[in-house]
Formats: C-alpha cells, structure tokens, sequence
C-alpha cells in the first residue's frame, strides 16, 4: 500500500477550528490531539492535519505545500480566487458585510463615496465599490475592525457578520451585505494524482456526514 498522505489545512484558532475537527472524526477520521505541534497524523487515514493561520491558507494551497483545506469561502474570495472550491460544508456561515456608526444616516452605497473604510477584507470591498461606482479609502487591518469608527480611524467598516453582536457592542449598524459565506473544501490547483485519490475518499467520506446531518 502506498505511503502517500493528504495534507489538509485546517484553522487554528478561532470560529472554524472546532467544527473542521468535528467534521474530520464525524467521517471516522482519528487525529491525535496535535493542536501544540502544528501538525498531526491520522492514524487510520492516510491524512496530515496542520493547523494553520486562516489568512495563510491560500498560499499554502496555491504553492501546493498543502493539498487541501477547510476555510470560509470568504477567505478565498478574497485572497483565492484561484483556489479551487470543493464541497461546502455547512458551518461557520457568515456573511461579509459593510456597516456604519447607528447615528449614520445611510440612504445607500452613494452615501459611502470618499468615506474612510476600514477592513481586513480590501478585495472584497474594492470590487463591490467598484461595481457600483463608488470610490472610498480604505483602512486594512486585520481584526478588532469594528472599533475603527469609534476611535476616529475610520467612517465605515467592512467585515464578517454572524451574530451580529460585535456590530451591537461596537455601536454599527449592517447596512450592505456584499457576500454570504460558509465553511468549504478547497482544494490545491496543484494536487498529485495519487493524493487526489485519497481525496475522493475524503469527500465521499465527507458528504456521508453532511446527509446524515441534514
Ligand atoms: C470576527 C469578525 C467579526 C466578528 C463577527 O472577529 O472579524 O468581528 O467575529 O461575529 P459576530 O457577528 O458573531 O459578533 P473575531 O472575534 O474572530 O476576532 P478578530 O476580528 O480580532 O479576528
Ligand atoms: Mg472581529
């Protein structure tokens, strides 16, 4: 039998992390605990897990480092468009959203034109803005965006929804939702053959557990 393995990233820490391991077992798939080492074997799958850093993702799977990943689709509209989307997988949905002060008063996009915008999201607002002739200055940073505005670095936000209760603690208000997002299979444009087999099994294992869930 081949030694080969397939090497799928998966979030470290934060909102996903939880349930992409809970998926992995869910279809059967035994990983030593490995969330210190940064990386763990399957015992009785041929499948490396490394915990990565979300934004790092898609570059692993654009130079193939890693095979495949779980990830929001969001981060890879925003920095994977070349990433290949696989299976969604039914957690972590969410939307990416454009939100102001609750003392705004937001008549529509034409509203934001010239506005400071802060976000980790620049792609994704630079394109929506675009398609709707707006031009705006953005703020990149990369978390704790909803203080922008309160702090006077910023006239609007953009980022992920999905309680909504940072925009509420924050004082925000959601105003344009650009996109809706869920947890998805991404899959390396450069995966071997040999690892794409194992894959398959991946996925079939995977989409087993997403109809018993429904
Ligand atoms: C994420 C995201 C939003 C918040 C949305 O931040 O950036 O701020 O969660 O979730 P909610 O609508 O349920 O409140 P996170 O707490 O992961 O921290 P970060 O922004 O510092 O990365
Ligand atoms: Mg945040």
């Amino acid at each position: 039998m081949s030694k080969e393995k397939l090497r799928i990233a998966v979030q470290k820490s934060g909102r996903l992390f939880e349930d992409s391991i809970s998926i992995l077992k869910d279809a059967g798939i035994s990983i030593d605990n490995g969330k210190e080492q940064l990386k763990a074997s399957s015992r009785n799958f041929p499948l490396e897990v490394m915990y990565l850093r979300n934004g790092d993702i898609p570059q692993y799977l654009r130079d193939g480092v890693v095979d495949v990943a779980i990830i929001g689709e969001n981060v890879l509209i925003e920095k994977g468009q070349d990433i290949i989307r696989g299976e969604k997988l039914g957690f972590s949905k969410c939307r990416v959203s454009l939100a102001v002060p609750k003392s705004f008063n937001y008549n529509g996009i034409k509203d934001l034109d010239g506005l400071k915008i802060a976000t980790s999201y620049p792609n994704t607002v630079n394109e929506f803005l675009k398609e709707k002739g707006i031009s705006a200055d953005l703020h990149i940073i990369n978390g704790s965006v909803e203080i922008a505005p309160n702090i006077g670095l910023a006239d609007a936000i953009c980022d992920i929804v999905s309680s909504g209760s940072t925009l509420f603690k924050n004082g925000l208000k959601e105003v344009e939702v650009m996109l809706k997002s869920e947890a998805v299979l991404a899959i390396s444009p450069q995966i071997s053959e040999e690892r794409k087999a194992i894959l398959e099994k991946l996925q079939f294992r995977m989409k087993s557990v997403l109809n018993a869930r429904t």
